[in-house]
Parts: C-alpha cells; structure tokens; sequence
C-alpha cells in the first residue's frame, strides 16, 4: 500500500518504519527540516533499540522515504497517518492544532479515495472534528473517511511492541476503510478490534488511565507496606498470579513519566469534565504519583539527614531504561526539589545525558557510574537500566563518601544490601 505518515517523533517514525518493513511504500512526513534531512541520511533523532536498523534498510530498498513536503506526500498515497503531537496546555487539556493543521492540508490535497486516519492520542470526538475540517476544506465530492488507530507501543520496546501487540484497534465508520486496515494489519496476524470511532479513542485514553491506575495502586500499597512493615514486591506477586490482576505494571517506584502517562491521564479528567464527569478515581491516581516522588525525597532526607551542601550521586535520568526520552521524567522533579534544598548533584544516564543538558543545569553529568559515586553522600537509583544492576557494589561503596543508597527502583536485594554494610533504602520493603 502507498501510506503516508505525518509527524516523524516515536509513534510516527516507529509506524512508518514498520509500516515499510512489512512491504509498504511508506512516506514519513515532518515540518521539522533539519530532522527530515538526518533521517533521510538513516541518522534517528531518538534512541529506540531495533529502529535504525529497520529504518536504514527500508531507505535502501527503497519503501521508506522522507518529506517536509506534506501536500505532495498526500497527493501519492491513500492512507493517510496523523501522529503529529497533541502537547498538554497549561491547564492538562491536549492541544489539537498540529491535529487541525494537519487535516486541513490534507483535505486540499484528496485526489482520488483516501483514509484518514488518527494515531496520535486525542481525545474522543476528534474524529467527528477530522471530518468536519476535511469535509470543509476539501474539494466537493472528494471521496474520504477518517478512521481512528490508537497506537500502543511503548519506548524502549517500540519496535518489538508494533510488529507484536495485543491487538490492533481500528475505529471505522465505513465498510470501505474496515477492508483498507483490515489488509494494512494482516500480516501482523493479531486480534483485530473494529469499533465505531469515538469507542477507538476512548479504547486508548481508557487504557493508558488504568496502566497508570495499577502503578499508583501498588504505590500506594507500597506506603502501606512501609507503615506496617510488609515487603510489596511480595505482595504484588501474590496478588498478580490472580490472572484477572496480572503481573505486569505492578512495580512500586517513584511514579510513572513519560510523554503518555502523565498527559495522557490529566487530558482524559479534563475531557471527563468537559462531558459532565468528575473523574475522581483518575484525580487520585494523579495524587498519588506526586506524593510517590515527595516520599522518595524524605528517603534520601532519611539517609543523609540535612540535603543542604550534600553531594548526590544520581544513577539513571531516562524516564525508563532503554530510552533517552526525558519528557516528564520524575528525575527532574525529584532533582529540581534536591537542588532548591541545596544539595550538588552528579549524574549519569547510558543514553539521556544529551537531552538531559538542555533540561537540567546546574549539575555535573559524568562519564559513567563509578565517577558518580566518587565522593558522593548518597547514590540514588532513578531508572532501573541494567548496567546498574551490575554494578560492582564493593568498589561502589569504596568510592561513596559513605555507604548509602536510595534506590527509586528496587533494583537491589536488601538482604545482600545488608550483607555489604549498606545504609539502603528502597521502595515498600522492610529491610
Ligand atoms: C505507555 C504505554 O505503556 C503505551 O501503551 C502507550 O502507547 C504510551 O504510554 P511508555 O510511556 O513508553 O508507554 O512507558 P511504560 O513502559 O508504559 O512506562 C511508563 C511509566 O510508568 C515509566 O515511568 C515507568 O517507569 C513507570 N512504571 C511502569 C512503573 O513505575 N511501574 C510499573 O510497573 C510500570
């Protein structure tokens, strides 16, 4: 199929890229010149593990190309991509006018039957706006339907996650864009999930909300282990072999980040608003994830008592492992509060460390773990990647000025901990 994708960040560039690597002739499409030019060179403007590799190749064998050139990318395909951003506004809100722009140039462009589709997260009811707009700006009879596609993937395991998800959900509102998708997915032989549109977007606010409701969940399990003196990672073992809670995404830390969680979460209370509901369970959960991170910080007061003149050793910026991505990492709240209380922070993150200058100042970033625990008063764990695990603790503990650490992300065993005569402290254990 001939599939154009606008918006060249995580959702766009990873679908494009798939999109050709499954026999497509996909072109990615981006207002942004100077990052159309990289990738037209195989040159990523993120890190995500697998990508480049499928992105080069599909340049080679000709499938994948790139434009700033919307208009003309429109012209030349028949499925039409919107990943373009949907940022936050001040008041939590998306901000659909990169969406509006979008299809309004489209509309001018449909020669021929296109489908339209939204992947970018919106809220419910963009999709009746998608048509109204290509209606209005559109030649009259052109012949279009717009259909919505939530996209699932994760960072750090984008690639993976596309080529295999749970299922594909494909809002539809004719017979006509149904067998387009329909073809489009096929070859990922996965269950496909057809709904009416508004249902599609709803299918993915609703989802992202809960992930995000299990994770302040079993953080606020995580307090209660810590009051009363239980261990939560057995509890949620305990309770995720009840397949109906499951496992996954039931790792007490210090709150979930990211573009989607956070955005995503306070967008659909507003959209609840906006319809006459008060979702109050999602205010909670939004409660919850910022007290996680005010929590954490009286830990590290626990280990070094006063902050102020304190030097920090942070392991782990990203907000997960194997991503750069730095948008609302908890790292940068958690040191914004460090540094207000007067401590100096050292860092180091494998892959972040470029983006994290043009968001953090005032610490010094270092060129690996070690150099971050050299006369340090504490090391304090913010992402679980897996080089910290393996980090030699015995040459850890010589450097540190003192032996503590603060671990956001329960990567170590407390008993072993113990064993090596560290002060540690982690997140709803006992130990
Ligand atoms: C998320 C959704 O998982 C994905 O389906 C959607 O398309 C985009 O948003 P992503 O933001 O890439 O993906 O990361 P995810 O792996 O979901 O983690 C989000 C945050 O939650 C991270 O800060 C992570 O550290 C935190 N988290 C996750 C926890 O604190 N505990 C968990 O058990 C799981």
């Amino acid at each position: 199929m001939k599939i154009s994708v606008v918006g060249s960040g995580y959702v766009g560039l990873v679908s494009g890229a798939c999109f050709a690597s499954l026999g497509n002739q996909v072109t990615c499409v981006d207002i942004d010149e100077k990052k159309i030019a990289l990738l037209k060179k195989g040159v990523l403007p993120i890190y995500e593990p697998g990508l480049e590799e499928i992105v080069k190749d599909n340049i080679k064998n000709g499938n994948l190309s790139f434009t700033t050139d919307l208009a003309s990318a429109v012209k030349k395909t028949d499925v039409i991509f919107i990943a373009v951003g949907t940022p936050p506004r001040p008041n939590g809100e998306a901000d659909l006018s990169y969406v509006e722009d979008v299809a309004q140039t489209i509309a001018k462009q449909i020669n021929g039957y296109k489908v339209v589709v939204e992947k970018s997260t919106v809220p419910v009811q963009t999709g009746e706006w998608i048509e109204k707009t290509l209606r209005r700006y559109a030649k009259k009879g052109a012949q279009f339907d717009v259909a919505s596609n939530p996209e699932f993937l994760r960072e750090g395991s984008a690639v993976q996650d596309f080529m295999n998800p749970d299922r594909v959900v494909l809002g539809v509102s004719s017979k006509k864009a149904k067998e387009v998708l329909n073809d489009l997915y096929k070859p990922l032989k996965c269950p496909m999930v057809f709904t009416d549109i508004k249902s599609a977007e709803i299918i993915k606010h609703a989802s992202n909300s809960f992930l995000a409701m299990k994770i302040s969940f079993i953080n606020a399990i995580s307090r209660i282990c810590e009051l009363a003196g239980a261990d939560v990672e057995q509890v949620a073992n305990g309770m995720g072999l009840d397949r109906r809670i499951g496992k996954n995404f039931l790792n007490a830390g210090i709150g979930f980040g990211g573009f989607c969680f956070p955005k995503d979460l306070s967008a659909f209370i507003r959209i609840s608003e906006k319809l006459g509901y008060d979702f109050q369970l999602l205010k909670a959960v939004e409660n919850i994830n910022e007290e996680q991170k005010r929590m954490f910080i009286r830990k590290i007061e626990e280990a070094l008592w006063n902050i102020n003149g304190k030097t920090i050793g942070i392991l782990g910026l990203a907000f997960k492992p194997n991503t750069d991505d730095m948008r609302f990492a908890p790292s940068l709240d958690i040191i914004a509060a460090l540094q207000e209380m007067g401590a100096k922070i050292k860092a180091y993150d494998p892959h972040s460390m470029e983006k994290a200058k043009e968001m953090i100042k005032g610490i010094t970033y270092c060129e690996d773990s070690y150099s971050v625990c050299k006369k340090s008063d504490c090391l304090v764990i913010l992402t679980e990647w897996n080089e910290f695990k393996d980090l030699d603790l015995e040459k850890v503990k010589k450097l540190l000025n003192q032996p503590a650490i603060v671990d956001g992300r329960n990567i170590y065993d407390p008993v072993k901990m113990k064993e090596l005569n560290f002060r540690y402290f982690s997140i709803g254990r006992p130990y």
